[in-house]
């Protein structure tokens, strides 16, 4: 049976993970596990465990600007993301927080 739920978070952070093993750019070409798992160790210290979620998601269809950071439902991307932009996306997740 169909159960429909309203979001426990506050705000969704989606990394796209997706690798086409280098037969055209994917996100993963840009290191975007170590993306992930930057943005995960952050959330945890800075808290915001059950309030903000980091899940890796497949393509979202703007593979030539690899990696791509999605952020739901501020509907938020960020797009040629390096693990160095880490600390911005953190920064702008803060930003969403102050706002909740
Ligand atoms: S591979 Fe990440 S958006 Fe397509």
């Amino acid at each position: 049976m169909l159960i429909q739920n309203e979001s426990p978070f506050i705000a969704h952070v989606f990394v796209c993970t997706n690798d086409r093993g280098g037969e055209r750019k994917s996100c993963a070409d840009s290191n975007s596990q170590l993306i992930k798992e930057k943005l995960k160790e952050a959330v945890d210290s800075k808290g915001w465990k059950g309030k903000v979620r980091v899940s890796t998601s497949g393509c979202m269809g703007v593979c030539a600007q690899g990696a791509n950071v999605m952020i739901y439902p501020q509907k938020l991307w960020f797009s040629e993301v390096s693990p160095d932009d880490v600390d911005a996306i953190v920064t702008a997740i803060g930003q969403i927080m102050e706002k909740s």
